[in-house]
C-alpha cells in the first residue's frame, strides 16, 4: 500500500488553537491555562483547576467559596440514572459511567442552547455528578446499597466518602484532589479530540462528554493504569522484573505505564503523581513494598525498552504511578479509568465551551485506496 499523504494517526497535526492547556513533549511540561502543572498540582483544588479552564483565571476568595458551595449542591443523580447505574451493575466501571453520563440529557436545560451560561451550567453538573456516579456503580457492583453525597465535605473527600462509608484521612482526599488536578486536561489528547469533534457540529456538552468516556476506556489512551497493577502484581517481586518484561517485550507486547505519543522525556504528571505515591506509602499506608517494586519495575523497564527501541524515547507516562495512587486509596483497577475521567470531565466541558465558541466543523479527509471502477452488472 503507498505512503498515507497525511501523518498516521495524525500525528503532529495541529487541530485547533486553544488557551486551556498545552503539552510540550520535548521539555517535559504540561501547561494548564498558564501554569506549568507543578504550580497548581496540590496547591488548588480541583474545583479551583476546573474555574481556571471554564473561566480563564484562578477563582477569587469568592468566587472559589461560590463554586465549591454551588457544585456541592449537584452532586446527587437523578432517579433514571441511578435506575441505568443499578442496570449496569455487572458491567465495567467506564461503560457504566458512560450510560449514566448520557442520562444527564433527561434533567439538563434544552440541549440546543449552545451559550455560554447554558454551557458552563452542564459543565458543572456534570463533573460534579460523575464522582457520584463511580461511586454508586463501586458499591452496587459490590452488593452495597450506594451511599448519597455529602455536602460538607470537598470533592475528593466526598468521593472516598461515598465509596467506603467513612470519612476519608484528609491526607487520602488530598491524593485524590492533586490527581485529578494533575489530569484534568492535556492538549489534543484523543478523548479531548472527540469531544471536540462532536461539539464543532453544534451538538451538545452531554453527547460531546458521552463520546469522549468511549474515547479514553481504550488501553492506548486512559485504560493504562489497571494493566499497570496487574503486572506489579504478576512482576511480584524486584527479582522478577527483568525477565518478565523480557518475556513481554519478546512476545510483542507493550508495557503499560511507558510511552507516549507527544513526550519523549518523563511525563511531568508521572512526576507530580510517583510524589504523590511515596507519600501516600509512607503516611497512609505505612507500607513502601508496591512503591519499592514499582521504582524498580519503572527503572528496568526503561533501562530494557531502549534496548528494545532504541532512540524511541519511550519513557514513564502518567499512568504508571496513577495505578499507585489509586490502589493506595482502597480502589479496584477495574475503576482507574472511571477515575480519569472523574478528573478529565472537567477539561473536556472546558474544550466543549471553547469548541462551541469557535464555532467551525472539524471535518479532515479521508485517503480512498480502496478499488475503483467495479460493476454490479456484467
Ligand atoms: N512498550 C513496548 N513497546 C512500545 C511501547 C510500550 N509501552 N510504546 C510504544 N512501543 C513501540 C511500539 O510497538 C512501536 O514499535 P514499532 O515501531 O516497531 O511498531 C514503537 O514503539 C512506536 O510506538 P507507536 O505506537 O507508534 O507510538 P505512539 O506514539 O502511537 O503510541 C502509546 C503511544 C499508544 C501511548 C504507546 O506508547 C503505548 O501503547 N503505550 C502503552 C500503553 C499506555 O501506557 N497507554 C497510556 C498512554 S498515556 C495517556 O493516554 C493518558
Amino acid at each position: 500500500m503507498a505512503e498515507p499523504s497525511a501523518p498516521r494517526g495524525l500525528d503532529g497535526v495541529v487541530a485547533a488553537q486553544t488557551r486551556l492547556s498545552h503539552v510540550d513533549g520535548q521539555a517535559g511540561v504540561l501547561i494548564i491555562g498558564g501554569y506549568e502543572l507543578a504550580e497548581i498540582a496540590g496547591h488548588v483544588t480541583f474545583e479551583d483547576a476546573a474555574h481556571l479552564l471554564w473561566m480563564g483565571a484562578l477563582p477569587s476568595r469568592a468566587e472559589h467559596d461560590a463554586l465549591h458551595a454551588e457544585m456541592a449542591g449537584l452532586r446527587a443523580v437523578p432517579e433514571t440514572t441511578l435506575a441505568v447505574i443499578r442496570a449496569a451493575a455487572g458491567a465495567p466501571p467506564i461503560d457504566a459511567l458512560r450510560m449514566a453520563c448520557a442520562t444527564s440529557s433527561l434533567d439538563l436545560e434544552e440541549s440546543s442552547d449552545l451559550s455560554l451560561e447554558a454551557d458552563l451550567a452542564r459543565a458543572k453538573v456534570l463533573t460534579a455528578r460523575f464522582p457520584t456516579i463511580v461511586a454508586a456503580h463501586t458499591r452496587i457492583a459490590a452488593g452495597k446499597e450506594p451511599i448519597a453525597p455529602r455536602p460538607d465535605l470537598g470533592h475528593a473527600a466526598n468521593f472516598l466518602y461515598m465509596v467506603h462509608g467513612s470519612e476519608p484521612d484528609p491526607r487520602a482526599a488530598r491524593a485524590l484532589d492533586t490527581y485529578w488536578v494533575t489530569v484534568i486536561d492535556h492538549g489534543m489528547n484523543a478523548s479531548t479530540f472527540a469531544a471536540r469533534v462532536i461539539a464543532s457540529t453544534r451538538s451538545d456538552m452531554v453527547s460531546a462528554v458521552t463520546g469522549a468516556i468511549g474515547a479514553l476506556k481504550g488501553p492506548l489512551h486512559g485504560g493504562a493504569p489497571g494493566p499497570v497493577l496487574d503486572m506489579l502484581v504478576v512482576i511480584g517481586s524486584a527479582g522478577n522484573a527483568e525477565a518478565w518484561i523480557k518475556k513481554e517485550l519478546a512476545a510483542g507486547r507493550r508495557l503499560m505505564g511507558f510511552g507516549h505519543r507527544v513526550y519523549k522525556v518523563r511525563d511531568p504528571r508521572a512526576e507530580v503523581l510517583s510524589r504523590v505515591a511515596e507519600e501516600m506509602s509512607n503516611a497512609v499506608l505505612h507500607d513502601r513494598k508496591l512503591f519499592d517494586l514499582a521504582r524498580t519495575v519503572e527503572q528496568t523497564a526503561l533501562r530494557m525498552l531502549e534496548e528494545h527501541k532504541p532512540g524511541r524515547n519511550l519513557k514513564t507516562n502518567v499512568e504508571f504511578y496513577t495505578a499507585l495512587v489509586l490502589q493506595s486509596l482502597g480502589l479496584q483497577p477495574r475503576t482507574f479509568v472511571s477515575m480519569f475521567a472523574c478528573g478529565r470531565v472537567a477539561g473536556w466541558c472546558a474544550h466543549v465551551i471553547e469548541q462551541h465558541g469557535a464555532d467551525h466543523l472539524i471535518r479532515p479527509q479521508s485517503e480512498y485506496v480502496g478499488p475503483r471502477g467495479l460493476r454490479v452488472r456484467t
